[in-house]
């Protein structure tokens, strides 16, 4: 029992801990034991008991839902007691946890307790309650951290554009520049593990610095002139002056905001020292900025302007290859290029003709959906659970305001649609496998979203759009 206890304070994470959690319960009895885990939220009606991790003969159950009564009973009564259940060869673990679930663990073929091992077990309960209670402060701090990044960023761009999903994208290729670097044992002194873990997000800040330029000149429609030039430049300083405030605060040690000041400030350096605003040169630009830099040209080339088209991916990947040695670092270009290759082995879903419905906003809400979907593909592949996260939030937002979206468009049309119902609960039905994908993920019950999750989601879409959808589009 010491050793079981030694290993939950061991265990580094909520998913590793989750993940071992009826491994080490387990181990009670003599022999090994099966036991499994479950997760149920308090006060949803009619919860599904569905075993999340187990051993034994639950080893190959994860997923399944459970059908033996009597241990469904059992998990009932610990759920209805809050407490653990002892019955003939089975012990019930339950263990609450702040954010108003419980964690059940089904021990079966331990031996007869008595009321002194009871008392024993009641310690373990305690250490694991104790477990989660501190990962769970530690997890509950780093989203809070990161929906400040966001709601920052997000004010910033709001300024400017409103395509809000550039900075994840960003964040996205950011990282996935790095990964490449780091197999091919490019910049190994800079790129350092704390490098690695913070870059993805810090480069979500770059733009911080635009919230002090007036919208006269932020948002003017024409050429702008020399001073005016200054003025936008400017973003830069302002930018860095903020993060090294808020950097000041925290005694200057925060790795992630000293890395996002420095990015803020450089990154529209030029390689060959053209840039702006302390015209650095080859590596003395900062790795962060210089990367950064080059994802934030490449994501903006691509993306449509109220100025431009969008630049298709060849003829973006075509500019930054001329700009090599130029703008940027010949070594990042590559990177990208390495990059690109990479996502098109990565099989994403892509919209083409055959999906449309013949609604210019609906099939942009379609393109929206996709594009999130392959977003949380390519995050995932880079095992960056920031980003993993934010994707999701983001997808789940826009599912829901999408559906909103398209209902109102469908009642709005006037036409007679027998089906809307059904639809309708289509509808509610996703979004509510995309909420349970979220909420397990981000308590950690699923240490990665696996690729039957991402076949899931992008089978249900275009199915969805094919069958559904495109019943109600519009008469040519
Ligand atoms: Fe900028
Ligand atoms: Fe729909
Ligand atoms: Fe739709």
């Amino acid at each position: 029992m010491l050793e079981i206890c030694r290993e939950i304070d061991r265990t580094p994470s909520l998913e590793a801990l989750y993940e071992n959690l009826a491994h080490y319960l387990a181990r009670l009895g003599d022999a090994p034991a099966s036991a499994f885990m479950t997760v149920v939220k308090h006060g949803a009606a009619g919860y599904n008991l569905r075993i999340s991790q187990g051993t034994g003969r639950y080893a190959n159950a994860a997923g399944a839902a459970l059908h033996d009564d009597l241990v469904r009973e059992r998990l009932r009564n610990a759920l209805g007691q809050r407490a653990n259940q002892y019955d003939p060869g089975a012990v019930t673990f339950y263990f609450s946890h702040p954010e108003g679930f419980a964690i059940l663990v089904y021990v079966e073929g331990v031996g007869e307790i008595d009321a002194e091992s009871m008392k024993l077990l009641e310690f373990i309960d305690d250490r694991v309650v104790g477990s989660i209670r501190m990962h769970s402060l530690a997890t509950q701090a780093h989203r809070t951290g990161r929906a400040m990044v966001l709601a920052l960023a997000g004010l910033a761009e709001h300024k400017d554009q409103d395509t809000g999903d550039h900075i994840l994208r960003m964040a996205i290729m950011t990282d996935e520049i790095v990964q490449i670097l780091v197999e091919r044992g490019h910049y190994r002194e800079e790129i350092t593990p704390e490098f690695k873990r913070h870059i993805g997000t810090a480069s979500i800040l770059h733009d911080v610095g635009k919230v002090a330029i007036p919208d006269s000149i932020l948002k003017k429609p024409a050429l702008l002139n020399p001073e005016e030039r200054a003025i936008i430049e400017t973003h830069t300083v302002h930018g860095k002056k903020a993060l090294e405030k808020a950097s000041r605060i925290l005694d200057g040690n925060d790795y992630l905001l000293n890395l996002s000041s420095e990015i803020a400030l450089h990154h529209h350096e030029y390689y060959n020292g053209q840039g702006y605003p302390a015209q650095l040169a080859g590596q003395d630009i900062p790795l962060s900025a210089r990367i950064v830099g080059l994802v934030d040209v490449f994501d903006a080339l691509v993306t449509e302007r109220s100025y431009k088209r969008a630049w298709t991916e060849q003829e973006a990947i075509d500019y930054v290859t001329e700009q090599s040695g130029k703008q940027f670092d010949p070594l990042l270009v590559e990177a990208l290029h390495k990059v690109m290759e990479y996502r098109k082995g990565s099989a994403p879903i892509r919209w083409t003709e055959a999906l449309s419905v013949k609604d210019s906003d609906m099939d942009n809400d379609h393109r929206c959906l996709i594009d999130l979907i392959n977003q949380l593909a390519s995050a995932e592949k880079i095992g960056n659970r920031h980003i993993v996260e934010s994707v999701l939030d983001k997808l789940l937002d826009y599912t829901i305001d999408h559906f909103h979206r398209e209902e109102r468009h469908m009642q709005k049309s006037g036409r007679h649609f027998p089906e809307l119902e059904a639809h309708k609960r289509q509808h509610t039905a996703f979004a509510q496998t995309i909420k349970d994908i979220r909420w397990q993920y981000l308590h950690g019950f699923h240490a990665r979203i696996n690729q039957e999750v991402l076949l899931l989601l992008r089978e249900w879409l275009s199915r969805h759009i094919l069958t559904e959808d495109m019943k109600y589009s519009a008469p040519a």
